[in-house]
């Protein structure tokens, strides 16, 4: 009896243990409400001016959610892709990789309000996983606990952003780069359901649109009708000048102007397509995987999903499963979030998230 009391104990604990680092991400040093004696509001403002910025420019959520998997992806989650070029010190910021990436200025704003309440208490790294949390929340997709006590980088790391993922990687390609930060094909399938929000320009995928892998023929794997109304939106003449062009380059960003599409008006650099161009529905996620089942992915990284025996197979249940979807991307995003953090003495608080603030340069 007494034996058994203890093995139902020994039990409880590793469940415990078991469920504490799923919710952690297998990072115990960070801690949930990390702030709470230091800067109670520092949630509170977080959420209120995003939300105030969101109001205003809703495009402000998905830039956020990118630029988070940015800054994880790259040396893990220290906001080191905030920081600006200085003469001692490269940027991410100015990598390929990172050229189209938006909302600096709006974490700018989140920082100093933050300052106004907590002088240099909390950090860029914890604003940029919280901030994102909200993003994904307001393009409807799940709510997630994300524990708190990161600390910034000191340096920024423009070599390894070349690291990051590419729109025109094949499948095998995508799930090396991301098993290379600890993620699996299912999480991989999982993370990549972020693209039901936000816009993509036109020169992320044109080149699946004519002459794809040196064919005179379109990419294949896509829909024909929908590669005809990608080619409306990205105007036919300007894509078809890219489309010989090298790797997608920098453009300056886009925002949206019209419900389904980026503005005629544009330039074709500028042109973009909603990823959610069928609507936004109420479940953020059940649109991109539906698509991609119907050769309607926009990048050719997306469609590649559908490529392989696993991930097909991950791309059906959550073209069918919405609530499932929701709850394994809450786990994903709080996996993500966790990358290689900096905490305790490691690291600073920065000031402004542009700048080292410990720096002597
Ligand atoms: C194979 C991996 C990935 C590749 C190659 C990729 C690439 C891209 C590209 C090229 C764009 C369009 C940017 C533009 O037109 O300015 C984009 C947009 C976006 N990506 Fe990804 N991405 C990947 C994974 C992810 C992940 C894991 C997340 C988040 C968890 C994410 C979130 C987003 C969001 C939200 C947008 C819309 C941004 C906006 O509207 O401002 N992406 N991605």
């Amino acid at each position: 009896m007494k034996y058994d009391g203890k093995i139902n104990l020994l039990l409880l604990l590793i469940g415990y243990c078991l469920l504490t680092s799923l919710i952690s991400s297998g990072d115990s040093s960070l801690e949930y409400d990390y702030y709470r004696e230091s800067c109670p509001q520092s949630l509170h403002v977080i959420r209120s001016t995003l939300r105030r910025i969101y109001d205003r420019n809703s495009t402000v959520a998905p830039a956020i959610l990118r630029l988070v998997f940015h800054d994880c992806f790259v040396q893990g989650c220290d906001a080191s892709v905030l920081l600006d070029r200085t003469v001692f010190m490269g940027s991410e910021k100015d990598t390929l990789p990172n050229q189209s990436l938006k909302a600096f200025d709006h974490i700018d704003l989140i920082k100093s309000e933050l300052e106004n309440v907590c002088p240099g208490v909390v950090s860029c790294a914890d604003l940029l996983v919280v901030a994102a949390r909200e993003s994904v929340v307001l393009a409807g997709g799940p709510y997630y606990p994300v524990h708190t006590g990161r600390k910034d980088s000191d340096h920024s790391y423009p070599e390894i952003s070349y690291e990051l993922p590419s729109p025109l990687d094949d499948l095998p390609t995508t799930i090396a780069r991301f098993a290379s930060r600890g993620f699996t094909e299912k999480e991989t399938v999982t993370l990549l359901g972020a693209h039901s929000t936000g816009m993509i320009h036109c020169k992320f995928f044109e080149r699946r649109l004519y002459k794809f892998g040196g064919t005179d023929q379109p990419d294949p794997s896509m829909d024909p009708e929908f590669a005809e109304l990608l080619r409306s939106v990205c105007n036919n003449n300007q894509t078809q000048a890219h489309s010989s062009s090298a790797a997608p380059s920098a453009s300056p960003s886009a925002s949206p102007s019209s419900p389904t599409t980026g503005s005629s008006s544009k330039t074709g650099e500028e042109r973009s397509m909603k990823m959610d161009y069928e609507g936004r529905g109420s479940s953020f996620g059940i649109l991109y995987y539906q698509g991609l089942l119907q050769g309607k992915g926009i990048m050719f990284v997306d469609q590649q999903l559908t490529a392989g025996e696993e991930t097909a197979n991950w791309v059906r249940q959550y073209a069918s499963d919405v609530s499932m979807f929701h709850r394994d991307f809450a786990q994903v995003m709080m996996k993500l979030s966790s990358i290689q953090v900096l905490t305790g003495q490691n690291g600073e608080v920065r000031t402004n998230c542009r700048e080292v603030t410990s720096s002597l340069w």
